[in-house]
């Protein structure tokens, strides 16, 4: 299949890494440069990169600007100063499970290294880069054969290019099964509070001439009672051993209230996400984020001065309400730990 996606938001070059600042778009394409391992934390923090598989390639390329500063600094003792990178880079988000395992994934490269540490850990970073964006690739023709159309359906959050190494995973899929023709058009929830869909997946869709459909995520249900969308497909962050599926808030939501009108579920996810360490999704650490983001909107404060909200900035959807995950592995239907493991060992 032929693919011609042209937005990527993630790029190494000599001088450092390089951000597509997606706290801008789409009103600028603006990129950021990185030069160490301290910056990347924080833009990962503050969100100049975000989206799970995204968020995991930045951090395999912080850890090369930490090899390059560490062994500059000290060739002997490099190997105990990086450790300290790698917890920074680690702490700057909890849920999306891709973070964790690109670190873990470099520092295990690490392991049989002498002497400069740079060459074989940048292989490392662009190959789980280039493995993402292959295995969004198949996902996409994978996840495009479940649907039965044309038909129209609905996206949650950001999941297209800038959320991965590229191509995206639920919107991988949607663009892969709008050039097969089974889609003809795209909902996308605006996505409170940050507003990814808006910002981000109506961008991607338009620079595609993929039609497109902005909503209020309240709205989703009555749409879906409309009869307007024959499948929801989302993305994830971490995916428990069970099938239990962490995404951005509101996907449990659109879940419930697609298994009550009929509407299918997908989600589409690298085997990347998958944390069969653990059981179910009641043991995903859930991102609280600042309550400013539900309380202002572009800067401007919305609600009452001594009002507060709580803002949880994922949630779990039960394996239960989920038609099929879709992962470069595979097709798991109506999951559960036996297909999950059968799934992964495959
Ligand atoms: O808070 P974000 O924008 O990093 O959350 C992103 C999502 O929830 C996506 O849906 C998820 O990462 C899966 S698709 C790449």
């Amino acid at each position: 299949m032929q693919h011609h996606d042209r937005i990527r938001a993630v790029e190494w070059s000599d001088e450092g890494l390089k951000l597509l600042d997606q706290r801008l778009l789409p009103r600028l394409e603006q990129w950021v440069l990185l030069k160490d391992a301290l910056g990347v934390a924080q833009a990962i923090r503050d969100m100049v990169v975000r989206g799970a598989q995204a968020i995991g390639v930045t951090a395999a390329y912080g850890a090369v600007l930490a090899a390059r500063d560490r062994y500059a600094e000290s060739p002997e003792h490099w190997r105990n100063a990086i450790e300290e990178d790698f917890r920074i880079l680690a702490e700057s988000r909890p849920t999306a499970i891709n973070l964790f395992w690109a670190l873990e994934r470099m520092k295990a490269r690490l392991a049989g290294i002498e002497g400069d540490p740079v060459v074989a850990l940048l292989d490392e970073a662009k190959r789980i880069h280039a493995e993402d964006v292959a295995a969004n690739y198949r996902m996409g023709e994978l996840g495009a054969e479940l649907i039965e159309g044309p038909c129209a359906v609905l996206n949650h959050c950001n999941t297209g290019s800038l959320a991965t190494g590229g191509f995206g995973t639920a919107l991988g899929v949607i663009r892969a099964a709008y050039g097969a023709g089974r889609i003809n058009h795209v909902f996308a929830d605006e996505t409170r509070p940050w507003l990814p869909g808006a910002r981000l997946t109506a961008w991607e869709l338009v620079e595609d001439n993929i039609p497109v459909t902005l909503i209020a995520e309240g709205a989703a249900a009555t749409l879906m009672r409309q009869g307007r969308v024959k499948w929801v497909i989302v993305g994830s962050d971490r995916i428990a051993a069970n099938g239990d599926v962490a995404n951005k808030i509101g996907t449990y939501s659109l879940a419930v209230a697609a298994r009550h009108h009929g509407v299918k579920f997908m989600v589409v996810a690298p085997t990347s996400t998958v944390d069969m360490t653990i059981a179910t999704g009641a043991d995903i650490p859930i991102e609280e984020r600042a309550e400013e983001e539900v309380l202002t909107l572009a800067g401007t404060r919305i609600a009452p001065d001594a009002a507060h909200a709580w803002n949880p900035s994922f949630d779990v959807t039960p394996a239960e309400l989920i038609d099929a995950i879709v992962t470069e592995k595979g097709v798991v239907e109506a999951p559960t730990l036996e297909k999950m493991k059968a799934m992964m060992a495959g």
